[in-house]
């Protein structure tokens, strides 16, 4: 990979400029022998770090990013076998969960040669059954079946842990199975409906996001998962309710002795709001960090006002942004944002088990994926 001297410029001008840091030149000077030697250059462990921080307060799509500057960072570009990966991921969701309490933490890995093919470190299977129906969690049909083509013993189950699959070079990639004790979950209970625990709901603690592209200072880091806590909505309102997930709205409804024939007695909204209570609660009961929508938009707002006071301007996905629940009582809903992409940046993939084709006819067209980025 060769590196972009005007890229790495821009990063590094910007971390000196904002940490008030002196001779930015020696060190740009320094990059730029590197990159004439070698191609490439290496980040310093502190320019790293700060790079990491940046990608996370330009996500454009994150509520969460009042937070930014507390993010910590895994510097594990040392590591170079499946095994090594493997326990340094463990450690990630160990550290990010923090018995309840959680960490915001990103690893980065090697940028040349190592691929986590899994979407988030942590996820349930999807199994497509002979029916047509899905087990699982149907965003999850096609990783599934791959992993079993790979030689994965499924359990056929609503919530089966995936395994992680890693790849070095063009070797085989290489499955490896969680241990149960190290995924942290929470079942489902409600405050009110004793029932609801008779659903057998429950979802893991910690998001982890493997599939997107850490940049920084025109470095591509494809391995570089990074997780915070949830925001119930994600779970709520989107993972268990929506009808292409695990569609669960119908189920609560009739436990509600709702008529769902009808649109107008709101059947969805009384369930929506019934789920998200649901996992509020539990979380809150289990000692598991999660943010409500409504405090998220106050913390987002907050992040807006702290920006403007540094003259940033906060660029921001208002579709994404916007949580999909009480959307217009929260003061997110009323404002615009630009949407212009900035570096350093966590951008889209695709998967790594698609052919070149599946790729281009899927993301050719979208500014935060990383193929059409140069
Ligand atoms: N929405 C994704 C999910 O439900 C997680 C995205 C990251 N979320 C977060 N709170 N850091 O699994």
């Amino acid at each position: 990979m060769q590196a972009d001297f005007k890229r790495a410029t821009e990063f590094i001008q910007q971390y000196y400029q904002e940490n008030k840091l002196a001779n930015v030149d020696d060190r740009l000077s320094e990059i730029q022998n590197e990159i004439e030697l070698s191609g490439t250059y290496t980040l310093r462990n502190e320019e790293l770090n700060y790079g990491c921080k940046l990608a996370w307060r330009n996500s454009n799509r994150c509520i969460g990013r009042l937070f930014w500057n507390s993010l910590k960072i895994k510097d594990k570009r040392e590591l170079t076998s499946e095994l090594q990966i493997f326990e340094a991921l463990k450690s990630h969701i160990k550290y990010a969960f923090n018995k309840g309490k959680i960490r915001s933490v990103v690893s980065v890995f090697n940028p040349q040669n190592i691929k986590v093919y899994n979407q988030q470190l942590i996820r349930y299977a999807g199994y497509r059954l002979k029916d047509g129906s899905v087990k699982g969690d149907p965003e999850m049909v096609e990783f599934t079946s791959y992993c079993i083509k790979l030689g994965w013993k499924a359990n056929f189950g609503e919530f089966d842990v995936l395994p992680i699959v890693i790849q070095l070079h063009d070797y085989k990639p290489v499955l490896f199975d969680l241990p149960k004790d190290i995924i942290p979950e929470v079942k489902l209970e409600h405050p009110r409906y004793s029932w609801f625990k008779d659903l057998k709901l429950k979802w893991y603690a910690v998001p982890i996001i493997s599939n997107m592209v850490l940049e920084i200072g025109g470095i591509q880091y494809h391995t570089a998962p990074f997780s915070g806590w949830y925001m119930s909505t994600e779970i709520a309102s989107r993972n268990l309710a929506d009808s292409f997930r695990y569609n669960k709205l119908p189920l609560i409804a009739e436990n509600l002795d709702l008529d769902i024939s009808k649109n107008k007695i709101l059947w969805k909204d009384h369930a929506l709001l019934v789920l998200n209570e649901a996992v509020l609660y539990s979380f809150e009961k289990a000692g598991v960090q999660i943010v409500d929508h409504h405090s998220a938009s106050e913390q987002f707002m907050k992040f807006v006002k702290l920006e403007q006071k540094n003259d940033r301007e906060v660029t921001a996905d208002w579709s994404w942004i916007v949580p999909p629940m009480a959307s217009a009582s929260l003061e997110v809903f009323h404002k615009e944002w630009n949407n212009q992409v900035k570096s350093p940046n966590f951008y889209y993939r695709s998967p790594f088990w698609q052919s070149g084709e599946e790729k281009q006819s899927q993301h050719s067209k979208c500014p935060f994926h990383i193929d059409s980025m140069h």
